[in-house]
This record gives C-alpha cells, structure tokens and sequence, in this order.
C-alpha cells in the first residue's frame, strides 16, 4: 500500500480541521498542523487542554469526530495497519507488565510488534543498552524506580523501530535528574533520526526541546513556531526585575513612568516590570527610586524568558492557566 499522497515529502503528520467530541463535549477543536519529518514537536498546554486526545486520534486508539491526519502521507481513517508499524507511543499511563523483568516486557512487546524471532532478542538488548537497563535486565518492572519506569516505557514503543514517537508528558512525576536523563534520550533518539512528537504543560520543556511547539488552550491551537519565533512574539518586550528598602507595596506608583507595559510585585517584594522602552523606564523608574529616597538592592534587566512568553501568548486569550514553569 503506498501514502495517499495529501503530504509532502518532508512532513511526519499532518493534521487538518482535526476534532474530537466526547458526547457533546468539544474537547479537540478543529486544529491544523505539521510536524516535519526529524522535528521534535511540542504540544504545549495546561491540564484538559485536549493533548492526550490529539495524540490518541493521531495513533488511532481514539475515533477522529472530524477533519483528517495523515502520518507520513497515510490517512489514519483509512490506512491504520499501516501507521502502526511506522509509530510508538508512549501514553501517560504505562502498559507494560509489573511482574515481567526488563526483558521479559520488551521481548513481549517485540512479539507483539511482529518483530522477527530471530531478530527479537539482539533488538531488545540494544534498547536496553541505549537506555542504561543493561544491568537490570532481569529486575521486575514493578522494581524500578519512576525514572526507569519511564525509559522502559519508551524502549517498549521502539521495539518495531518506529519513524516516529508519540511521547504523552514523558517526564511528569519525575525529579529534576530523571527528567533530564529522559530529556537526553529524546534528543539522542532524536539525532539517530526519530520525529518525536512530544505532549508537555512544562514550558522550560518545550522550549529546551522542541524544535517547534504548538501552544493548546481548550481544544485550540492558540500560537505556533520555533522557541525564537514564539519569543518574538512579545520581543520588545523587556523585563527590569528591582528590589528596593523599603520595600514598595503599590504598583500604582509606577503609572506615571513612561515605556513600562505591566508592574508585578512578588511575595518577596520584588518588583518585575515589563517595559518596551528601556530608556525611558529605566530614568523613569531611577527618577521614582530618586524621588521617594528609596535605596536599590537589586536591579536587573533581562529579555522575556519562556515563561514571560507564555502568560503574554495566554494573557490574550484568558487569564486564568495551568502551565507548569519550573522543574516540578
Ligand atoms: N474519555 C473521555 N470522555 C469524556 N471527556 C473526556 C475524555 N477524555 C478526555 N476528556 C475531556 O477532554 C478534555 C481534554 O482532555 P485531554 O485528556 O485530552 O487533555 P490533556 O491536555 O491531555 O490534559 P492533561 O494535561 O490533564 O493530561 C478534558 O476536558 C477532559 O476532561
Ligand atoms: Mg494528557
């Protein structure tokens, strides 16, 4: 069977007007995208922002209300037999065997890809060499450690060498060394020629990942691009971040100072503000410092961060979010 041909050469999926309705409940909402082949891509968005059902349509396990996917140019409604041997997925909820070691759980899933027998056990030996397990091949799953939980995981969706990797927040619940050690892998999967697709509501994750990203909110892409294109997106933008003794309570005071956007003063009493004209806020600001007699114990002044990216991008469409920011 060969790719119904809607898709160019370089495209890894393509997904057009895709939707999904739970009962009458919009979940995914007529979206539009591509990942290109040897892309990471993020989906970037808060907790129901509809990343796991967009994930679970692209790889079939979940009927597409409306619209239409193509992986590697097959059409999900009518092509399924073929994606699946083009694709893994790692989804949110493990399904591999607590009692099974390492190896066991692999060698299944090898079985159950339609992996050759003969080929079987040098693959999943690889895989568990890739992904550091070599030594707890025979250490049951249930054994492991989240983080290694979490690579098993990820070898069993490679055991078919799949092209492309769906990956549902591959690295929630783990601590900061898990979650790098799972970040490497991606990118090492990643460089040995793998598309990932990645789900995340961690914004440093997106943006130290992913090639591009596409941002969700309620069923909708709501921003597209490159990390650099999505800080463009408020470039300009400046953030001076100022302690001073004593500490200042109101932001009102700053209303009057020219080339400043937004005034925020944290539980710590520092002062973070969003300016567009560096010069004029920054004499503005010292004028005020100056004026009320105020000593400076920390000024600093840097460019909008991922995390000022995204409250901008989603300060336009609502306020109220659940993006994750940090290492948690
Ligand atoms: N099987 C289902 N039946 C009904 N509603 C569902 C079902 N699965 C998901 N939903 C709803 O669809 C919306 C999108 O859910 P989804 O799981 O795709 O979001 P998500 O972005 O993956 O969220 P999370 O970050 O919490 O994993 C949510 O409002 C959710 O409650
Ligand atoms: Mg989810």
């Amino acid at each position: 069977m060969s790719p119904s041909g809607c898709c160019s050469l370089h495209d890894a999926i393509v997904a057009e007007k895709l939707t999904k309705y739970y009962g009458d409940f919009l979940a995914v909402d007529h979206i539009s995208f591509r990942v290109r082949r040897g892309e990471i891509y993020g989906f970037l968005g808060p907790n129901g922002a509809g990343k796991t059902t967009t994930v679970r349509m692209l790889c079939g396990l979940t009927r597409i209300s409306e619209g239409k996917a193509y992986i590697y140019g097959y059409d999900i409604n009518r092509e399924l037999v073929a994606i699946k041997k083009l694709i893994g997925v790692v989804q949110d909820i493990s399904n591999l065997y607590m009692e099974l070691s390492c190896y066991d759980n692999l060698m299944f899933c090898a079985e159950m890809y339609g992996v050759p027998r003969n080929k079987r056990k040098e693959r999943v030996m690889d895989l568990l060499s890739f992904f550091g397990l070599e030594d707890r091949k025979h250490v049951k799953f249930k054994e492991l450690s989240k983080g290694l939980k979490r690579r098993l995981a990820i070898a069993a969706a490679l055991v078919h060498e799949p092209k492309l990797l769906f990956l549902d927040e591959p690295t929630i619940g783990l601590d900061v060394k898990s979650k790098r050690q799972i970040w490497n892998f991606i990118r090492k999967l990643n460089e040995e020629g793998i598309t990932i697709f990645l789900t995340t509501h961690n914004i440093y994750e997106a943006f130290r990942l992913c090639n591009r990203i596409a941002i969700i909110n309620r069923g909708k892409i709501i921003a597209e691009g490159t990390p650099t294109e999505l800080r463009k997106k408020v470039s300009g933008n400046k953030i001076i971040e100022l302690q001073v003794s004593p500490p200042i309570k109101k932001s009102a005071i700053f209303d009057s100072v020219d080339g400043i956007i937004d005034v925020k003063i944290g539980h710590d009493n520092t002062i973070c503000i969003t300016i567009d004209d560096t010069i004029a806020a920054l004499e503005g600001i010292l004028r005020m410092v100056k004026k009320l007699n105020l000593e400076i114990i920390m000024l600093s002044l840097r460019g909008a961060d991922a995390e000022d990216v995204f409250i901008k991008l989603i300060d336009k469409t609502e306020k109220n979010i659940g993006f994750s920011t940090g290492d948690d």
